[in-house]
């Protein structure tokens, strides 16, 4: 018997524990075939259908009612392969066993969700934690992740979200690993990693489903969903490498994104499907639509009806249609009409058969869940540990007079739409649990600061009133700490915005805090880059927290007291205004450099009225503590590696971290390359006063391009190497390929 956990998590019911060895073993591939062969064509096409878990919902113990929506009978949605959305391991439990009751063949049900940046613990969102640029904490983010989500019973998660952005008026930034391309790879392989271990069968691991292929991120506008139109030369450069990282990882779902990429829905694109994904980047697993992208293919005007929409979808090569029943509503006609299809379906069932045996699911369906071992995974205290960590590695410090680090005796007037909001954990934290959000507020008093008054505001609207009474409430020598930023809604799927500046209210408060000359320290919650430009005018030093989850209050405290000193570097550039957009540091050159000295001043590629770099670029984050950075000696080639020797030095009184990054570009090339594009970075810790020597090795394989009418070439020659540790200043070396 096992123990159920009621809504305030007590233990109070009882239910029979049921088998946990179901009649298959693990099965080797022939069975898997011979398994198909006894299916029919009704079963076979509910195996790539995926529904939501609100279609089998629990009332009681009961399970209840079949969604008329769907258009199909509650035996044919019993039929369907795997489930998406909430669960807990009760419910869980309880529809694989009404499953395992229903299915003739006894094939058990999938469990997939979105933990992309925590299950119920929540850390930094992606595009936060990518500015740690620290690979390692990310895996060990999505090993936890998989813990958590594992014990409440899916196998899958929809993650990691790898779409190169350029464009932070897309609300989906925060939900990527930025707007560079090896960032993005790095990123992406650790998160697979993490979440997938070594062993898929290993109850505690999730399997992962990098997303969208492709070129999602270059929605036109940076309107959510709407249209992309990028080159080859781009896409096989900067949109593809991240999802043949995670394939090389051996990620094993991949979702075809929503949009029409080069005029073709990705949901019905065999070019992108079969031609890029299955042959180019040898990718064998399994692949997903999007939520009711199958559906959608009428709305873009490629399908007149259901039945072809479900038919373009599955010829295309998508093997998991998400949230609507196209396919299995209507395999009978496809299968008299097309009967190549039967061997399409045969293909994609084989699939999700692969997925689910790997998963472990016929040997134990249940994946040992239970709602003791729930209970005991989520939200424990090494998970806590794990988001603060990540959450002070994450912070971007992107201004300071010296006013940071605050000592605790010194007063503060908290104030700000975040100074004691929980809202704090970011889009897509679906299942986090927004009680435990540390607020600043509980962060500062938890750290034994002298927190003299809070004063929460709105997020839009802050009355005359209201600013009066904190400047009134503001004596000499106090520090006003104002948490501004974005409600979260504001970003995240479907949150797009065509203004990327902070609401008008908050940076009026802020500019009559600066007039009366109170020194004031800005923390920043949001999503994605904003326009800066007045913060940076009338704020003594900005820190930039993201949404950081669970523990945000904790390291926004630790942050500002010193005890953690800031690290983290933009994984995604801060436009000077939204004029710039798209914009980002590996910009191809133009034929009229704007410092060009030789051509006439104005005819250069180049903004009239604002300069073309971006306020804060990528790499950018400042210290409580400087470092030098100087290149040691001569690039040394090595087996299959380039080492670029580095002396870092902290030149200031407190401990820190920083990231040496190495750039490269190409003096002469077969096309116009970036003038600079990262390759290699590594983050060193050193005590005041320390220096370290490092090598710094760029792998031989990152200077390849794929180049038109060649593929990948590695071209030979001079190349310039540039090392930086914050995004702006560089220093400059020479590299000769042979
Ligand atoms: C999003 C996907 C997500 C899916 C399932 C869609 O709206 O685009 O990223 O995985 O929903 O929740």
């Amino acid at each position: 018997y096992i123990f159920l956990r009621n809504e305030t998590g007590c233990c109070r019911s009882r239910i029979k524990n049921e088998d946990r060895i179901i009649r298959k073993s693990k099965m080797d591939r022939n069975q898997i075939k011979v398994l198909i062969r006894q299916m029919t064509l009704e079963e076979k096409a509910g195996q790539v259908t995926q529904l939501p878990s609100r279609y089998f919902a629990i009332q009681g113990s009961q399970l209840t009612g079949t969604e008329t929506k769907l258009g199909i009978s509650e035996e044919k949605k019993w039929l369907c392969g795997s489930i998406l959305g909430k669960l807990d391991a009760v419910s869980m439990r309880n529809i694989q066993k009404e499953n395992l009751e229903r299915s003739r063949l006894q094939i058990p049900l999938m469990f997939m969700t979105d933990i992309v940046h925590g299950y119920q613990t929540i850390f930094p969102v992606p595009l936060a934690m990518a500015g740690s640029f620290d690979p390692g904490m990310v895996r060990e983010c999505a090993r936890i992740s998989a813990k958590e989500g594992s014990a409440a019973g899916y196998q899958v998660t929809f993650s990691p979200m790898v779409d190169v952005v350029r464009d932070p008026r897309w609300g989906r930034v925060m939900e990527s690993f930025g707007e560079d391309s090896k960032l993005n790879c790095d990123f992406g392989k650790a998160m697979v990693e993490g979440y997938q271990g070594e062993n898929l069968k290993d109850p505690d691991r999730l399997a992962a489903c990098v997303k969208h292929f492709a070129a999602y991120g270059a929605a036109e506008g940076g309107r959510d969903y709407n249209t992309s139109d990028v080159s080859e030369f781009r896409l096989r450069n900067k949109y593809f490498p991240p999802f043949k990282a995670c394939i090389d990882a051996g990620v094993k779902l991949v979702m075809a994104a929503f949009e029409a990429l080069n005029g073709i829905p990705a949901t019905a694109n065999p070019w992108l499907l079969q031609d890029i994904l299955r042959k180019d980047l040898e990718f064998e697993g399994t692949v997903i639509s999007d939520w009711g992208a199958v559906l959608e293919l009428i709305k873009h005007g490629v399908a007149e009806e259901e039945a072809e929409a479900g038919r373009l979808a599955l010829e295309s090569g998508v093997q998991i249609e998400m949230a609507t029943a196209a396919i299995v509503k209507h395999i009978e006609v496809y299968v008299k009409k097309f009967p190549h299809l039967e061997a399409i379906l045969d293909e994609a069932v084989e699939k999700v058969l692969i997925l689910k045996n790997e998963l472990g699911l016929f040997e134990d369906p249940y994946r040992g869940v239970d709602p003791e071992r729930e209970m005991r995974e989520l939200r424990s205290p090494d998970k806590k540990r794990a988001a603060f960590h990540a959450a002070t590695e994450s912070a971007v410090l992107l201004e300071n007079n010296g006013i940071l680090p605050l000592t605790k005796e010194t007063p503060v007037i908290l104030t700000g739409p975040y100074a004691e909001s929980k809202n704090i954990l970011g889009p897509w934290s679906v299942d986090g649990i927004v009680e435990d959000a540390i607020t600043v507020k509980d962060g500062l008093i938890l750290k034994g600061g002298r927190i003299k008054e809070v004063i929460q505001t709105a997020y839009e609207e802050v009355t005359e009133q209201d600013s009066d009474r904190i400047v009134q409430t503001v004596a000499s020598g106090d520090v006003v700490v104002l948490a501004l930023g974005e409600p979260e809604l504001w970003s995240g799927e479907a949150g797009s915005r065509s203004v990327i500046e902070l609401p008008e209210h908050q940076i009026s408060l802020l500019k009559k805090l600066h007039e009366h000359q109170i020194p004031v320290v800005v923390l920043l919650f949001n999503g994605r880059p904003l326009d800066l430009r007045k913060v940076k005018e009338y704020a003594d030093a900005v820190l930039e927290m993201w949404f950081p989850g669970t523990e945000g209050g904790n390291a926004a405290a630790a942050l500002l007291y010193g005890e953690k000193n800031p690290s983290g570097k933009l994984a995604m550039s801060f436009p000077y205004g939204s004029g710039q957009i798209p914009v980002s540091y590996d910009m191809a050159p133009t034929g009229r450099p704007k410092a060009d000295l030789v051509q006439e001043p104005r005819y250069k590629s180049q903004y009239l009225d604002i300069p073309n770099e971006p306020l804060y670029s990528f790499g950018y984050g400042l210290s409580y503590t400087e470092y030098d950075v100087q290149v040691n000696g001569k690039i040394v080639r090595q087996e299959q590696e380039y080492l670029v020797p580095v002396k870092v030095t902290n030149l200031g009184n407190m401990t820190g971290k920083t990231v040496v990054q190495i750039y490269i570009g190409k003096k002469k090339s077969l096309v116009a390359r970036p003038v600079k594009e990262l390759v290699a970075y590594k983050k060193i810790e050193l005590q005041p006063g320390k220096s370290k020597e490092i090598v710094i090795p760029i792998e031989e394989k990152t200077l390849e391009r794929w180049i038109p009418g060649k593929g990948w070439t590695k071209e030979k020659g001079e190349y310039t190497i540039l090392v930086s540790n914050d995004g702006r200043n560089f220093q400059r070396m020479e590299l000769t390929v042979g």
